[in-house]
């Protein structure tokens, strides 16, 4: 009988993509993918260490998964991606759930098909195990068969691992040195998704303008596929603000394709904990930078990533931070609390306490919601060019407008991938609400 399989992501985007690539490799062997745990023979959990949190929540879920065990005894459990990737996960991960039945790191995640069918094809099922997170490296796995599941979104890797170090970050560790895929394989992989249908490609890496294989840089690949002959919006994730140049700006602001939208991450605004995470960027130098890009780019709808309690933030250095986004006025900012991770630089600083970080949490939360809302309210009656990604659950269409902002309103469900003028007529904190307008315009 078949197999069914079902794959859970935790994390990133980069997560997200990469999930698409796993279901690939079960797919490709005649495995069926299904959307509930009860009904899957093979779970496969796609993981993330970057944060306490994400792994927290990740244990809490394989813990849970010992009841379907139980249920289904020969269910196969697999553990890949990022937190196994760490130094000493497997272990922990083989006396914590013993009943886990394959781990795989990042380098080797989409090997998990093979993996399967070997434990399916083999006499005693319930001994056979695999654990191996291969340290990662130069190599890029290139033919990996990818079950896209983002319709109209298709999701590009442009480049693996990342070189910053930053004090708090695992990502170096567990993904290894930055790598980039040759230029010619990444106009092969978009252009056979503009060929399908997709409507918006989304390049992705750790830090893609640093992007750089046989003498292409970052500007020239925007510039090269945003010229490619079809109607379809290109963004990218991440960008370090250090190494977005003037020349990838000048790409962005000449190309109708690319979206005007940058996520830039700042984790910080005082140049005191900026210089202790390792940023190779000061204060000064973001807000320049920010001045620059809405000189160059007026429409642009600026994201980022913020960090508080960082080892030795003061009260001062915080203040910084809140001032800084009360300047800059992100449309949206993904807030975090600092966490240690096991290995990296900032974990061996002192730590400040739970409190303070609960403390100044809340207050830029709080900051950065008001500025939503006034943003927000800006978009009331406007119109926007709104792609169409599929049916929400209270069966209104959702998309997103060329500035990334999600917008939800009522329509036909084959409208899904279609570009739609939507104007605006309910404003909410993480959506705007809207109607189909000049349809037929
Ligand atoms: N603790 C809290 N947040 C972190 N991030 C990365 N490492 C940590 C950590 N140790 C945040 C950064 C990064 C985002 C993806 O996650 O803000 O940009
Ligand atoms: Fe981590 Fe810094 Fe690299 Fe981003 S740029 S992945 S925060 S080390």
């Amino acid at each position: 009988m078949t197999k069914s399989y079902l794959v859970e992501t935790f994390g990133c985007q980069m997560n997200v993509h990469e999930s698409e690539k796993i279901s690939g490799s079960l797919s490709n062997l005649g495995y069926i993918p299904v959307q509930r745990r009860e009904d899957a023979d093979i779970i496969v959990f796609n993981t993330c260490c970057i944060r306490d949190t994400a792994e927290k929540k990740i244990y809490g879920n394989i813990g849970d998964l010992k009841n379907y065990k139980k249920l289904k005894k020969d269910l196969i459990v697999a553990i890949v991606g990022c937190m196994s990737q760490q130094a000493g996960a497997i272990e922990t991960l083989k006396s914590q759930f013993p009943f886990i039945d394959i781990i795989l790191g990042t380098t080797n995640a989409h090997l998990v098909g093979e993996k399967v069918n070997e434990i399916i094809n083999s006499r005693d099922k319930r001994k056979l195990k695999y654990y191996e997170n291969v340290e990662p490296n130069n190599d890029i796995a290139e033919n990996d068969v990818t079950l896209r599941t983002s319709y109209p979104n298709g999701w590009v890797n442009i480049m693996y691992g990342c070189n910053n170090h930053c004090t708090y970050c695992i990502v170096p560790y567990v993904r290894g040195p930055e790598k980039s895929r040759a230029p010619q394989l990444i106009m092969d992989e978009t252009q056979n998704l503009l060929k399908d249908g997709y409507k918006e490609i989304t390049f992705l890496g750790q830090n893609v303008n640093s992007y750089s294989s046989e003498g292409w840089n970052f500007a020239k690949l925007l510039d090269t596929v945003a010229k490619l002959p079809y109607r379809f919006r290109l963004r990218f994730l991440t960008s370090h603000p250090r190494d977005l140049s003037d020349e990838i700006l000048d790409v962005i602001a000449k190309n109708e394709k690319i979206c005007k939208s940058i996520h830039l991450p700042v984790q910080a605004g005082s140049d005191d904990v900026l210089a202790k995470m390792n940023r190779h960027y000061t204060r000064n130098y973001y807000l320049s930078l920010v001045e620059k890009i809405r000189e160059k780019l007026p429409t642009c709808v600026l994201t980022t990533d913020v960090m508080v309690g960082f080892p030795g933030e003061t009260d001062e250095n915080f203040e910084e931070t809140i001032n800084l986004i009360q300047r800059v006025k992100f449309s949206n900012a993904f807030t975090f609390v600092y966490s240690p991770r096991t290995g990296t630089v900032a974990s061996r600083m002192v730590q400040i306490s739970p409190q303070v970080k609960k403390d100044r949490i809340t207050r830029l939360i709080s900051v950065q919601n008001e500025i939503v809302k006034d943003i927000s309210q800006t978009s009331l009656n406007k119109t926007y060019e709104v792609l169409v990604e599929g049916v929400n659950q209270k069966g209104l269409l959702y998309g997103r407008a060329e500035n990334g902002r999600l917008i939800t309103f009522p329509g036909d469900t084959n409208l899904v991938g279609e570009f739609i003028d939507v104007k605006i007529d309910k404003c909410r904190v993480s959506s705007l609400g809207g109607h189909i307008e000049n349809r037929d315009a």
